[in-house]
């Protein structure tokens, strides 16, 4: 495994590999890599001749008084762990290497998707997001880019920038990787003190009960969403939901009433302690 700090030599062993008819797999991350990145890894690795993973902790999506000082880091770990789950290469460039200009001029925005839940407590995170992945995309070139259904809504952001600007990547979006009580892994998970810790898989619980309730019949969104917000406010150390919504897959747009077999999504966050916490579950309708 080569790590690989440029964005020119990324760009010629890629192009070399794609030449020789290898195909690629990409798996873009932030770092401090748990089992939730690892399993993205290893399906990229199962189903790519080529794996690169990217480890860059982006300045354009945090905001001002949020956590990028801090984020926690450990580059060491991040590299075993991705030649263990079969990277072939991995890419750590600079703040410098990414953003030479210093200021970035150019955004990618996909209004629509990023103004509601996570764009409502975080307006400018998801232009961050979308342009930081458009780039790493041009840097990697033709691939099958892998994203975890943990950040519901980035993926949706994600899987619609790549659509519009006709991007050479193949967005392949993969389950969440839960620790054994339910708990969706999360680098953000470190903040927890252990009280926290031992409180944070009632999110995944509530989740479920409005999901079972919806698969036994109930069809009313706002019913849905009342029962998963009423099992989490019995838990005092987790904060009222930032926003509890049920919501179309597709298009994020909430569901009032739900239809004969629908397919959903019920999405959750809330602050636990220091992180914001953010969870999902699929939710099929009863037929
Ligand atoms: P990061 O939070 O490091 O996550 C990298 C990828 O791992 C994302 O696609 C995320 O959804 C996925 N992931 C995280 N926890 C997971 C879990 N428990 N199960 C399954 N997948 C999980 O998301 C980002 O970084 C950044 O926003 C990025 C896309 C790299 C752009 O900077």
């Amino acid at each position: 495994m080569i790590e690989e700090p440029t964005i020119a030599g990324v760009r010629s062993t890629l192009d070399r590999a794609r030449a020789d008819g290898a195909t690629v797999g990409f798996v873009p991350t932030m770092g401090f890599l748990h089992e939730g990145h690892g399993t993205l890894i290893r399906q990229a690795a199962e189903q790519c001749d080529v794996v690169v993973v990217s480890i860059f902790v982006n300045p354009l999506q945090f905001a001002a008084g949020e956590d990028l000082a801090d984020y926690p880091r450990d580059l060491l770990a991040d590299l075993a762990l991705s030649e263990r789950c079969g990277a072939d290469l991995v890419f750590t460039p600079s703040v410098a290497e990414m953003y030479p200009h210093g200021a970035v001029l150019t955004g990618v925005t996909v209004p629509q998707l990023s103004t509601t839940f996570e764009g409502a407590a975080r307006p400018t995170h998801f232009t961050g997001v979308a342009t930081v992945v458009t780039k790493l995309f041009a840097i990697v070139g033709p691939c099958r880019a892998y994203f975890g259904e943990k950040d519901f809504q980035q993926l949706a952001v994600v899987r619609r920038v790549a659509a519009d600007l006709s991007l050479p990547a193949q967005v392949v979006g993969c389950p969440i990787v839960r620790e054994s009580d339910g708990l969706a892994m999360s680098s953000r998970n470190v903040y927890l003190t252990p009280e926290e810790r031992a409180a944070a898989p009632t999110l995944h619980h509530a989740l479920q009960a409005g999901a079972d309730l919806a698969a036994a019949g109930e069809r009313d969104g706002a019913a849905v969403e009342a029962a998963v917000a009423g099992r989490i406010a019995a838990e005092p150390r987790i904060d009222a939901p930032d926003y509890v919504a049920l919501v179309d897959p597709d298009t994020l747009e909430r569901i009032a009433t739900l239809t004969p077999g629908q397919r959903a999504r019920l999405l959750v966050a809330a602050r636990l302690g220091k992180p914001r916490l953010l969870d999902n579950v699929a939710v099929a309708a009863a037929t």
